[in-house]
């Protein structure tokens, strides 16, 4: 491995993340830290790597397990891996799109416990996307790459803030995707009352940040069936999922797969041991925060 050959490295690779205190302990003069966004570090983390701590690099493009601010504060950087994960988070956007509107994962369950009784003209009937209009809520890199994809399934892509307000992407939307960071202000930014704007027909998809949509609103807009269905790869305090969900056939749930593919993770680990060693060179990082 690359870091090893130029640096000391102590690997944590066990199967479950490592508490502020075993952090702590570890972080104990170290110059760098990478990171994976289960690991919280807060300023009591970083306070535990000073005076040599130079660096936090995050595997991920969110940061939202960091508290930046502190962590900048101390004159350490802050890194994550923005880019190399666009395309295979997009993808999976997409998977989701289709799952949900043709009803895939639901059939997979009813093959599975013996309930296919044969072909109808009625039966299992989706959504076709082909003339709908998919609504953007975050223009960033993944946002823009969910879109491009948009005309191959002949859907309109609209972004909310830039080709209309969000109220009206929320009325008029067929498909509804997040793709904005998680922040204070985009916290539970789907509630109860934006998610009673969209239409009964429509799908919530969100690989962003469990966060963002308020998961109890979302179990009662599906119940009420306020909107026909949701497909989240994200969930607010992971791995836990509301017991609500699990229990609606029109909702598809995904472990946090957005860039779980071989070649994105390589490239991930890679961009964030390559920002490691910057920093440790004594120069600029590559994709700091
Ligand atoms: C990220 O990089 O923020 C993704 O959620 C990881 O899958």
């Amino acid at each position: 491995m690359r870091l090893e050959s130029a640096c000391d490295v102590d690997l944590h690779d066990g199967p479950s993340p490592l508490s502020v205190e075993e952090l702590k302990e570890r972080i104990a003069g170290k110059e760098g830290l990478i990171c994976l966004l289960t690991d919280r570090i807060d300023s009591a983390v970083v306070d535990a790597g000073l005076p040599e701590l130079k660096i936090v690099a995050n595997i991920a493009v969110g940061y939202d397990n960091i508290d930046v601010p502190a962590v900048k504060s101390r004159g350490v950087l802050v890194t994550n891996t923005p880019n190399v994960l666009t395309e295979a988070t997009a993808e999976l956007t997409w998977g989701l799109i289709l799952t949900l509107a043709r009803r895939i994962a639901e059939g997979d369950r009813l093959i599975r416990r013996g309930g296919w009784t044969g072909w109808a003209l009625d039966f299992m009937l989706g959504m076709e996307l082909r003339g709908k209009q998919l609504g953007i809520v975050g223009r960033g890199r993944i946002g823009r790459a969910v879109a491009a994809r948009a005309p191959a399934f002949g859907m309109t892509a609209v972004f909310a803030k830039h080709d209309m307000s969000l109220d009206e992407l929320l009325v008029s939307s067929d498909v509804i995707s997040i793709h904005t960071p998680a922040t204070p202000e985009t916290r539970h930014l789907i509630d109860r009352r934006t998610l009673a704007r969209m239409k009964r027909s429509a799908l919530l998809v969100n690989t962003a940040r469990g966060s963002i949509i308020d998961e109890d609103a979302l179990v009662w807009a599906l119940r009420e069936r306020l909107i026909a269905g949701a497909a989240l790869d994200v969930f607010d305090k992971e791995p836990s999922v509301p017991p609500g969900l699990l229990s609606l056939e029109n909702v598809v749930l995904a472990p946090h797969l957005g860039s779980a593919t071989r070649e994105t993770r390589t490239a991930m680990a890679d961009l964030a041991v390559r920002n490691v060693l910057e920093v440790l060179a004594g120069r600029a990082p590559l994709t700091p925060v």
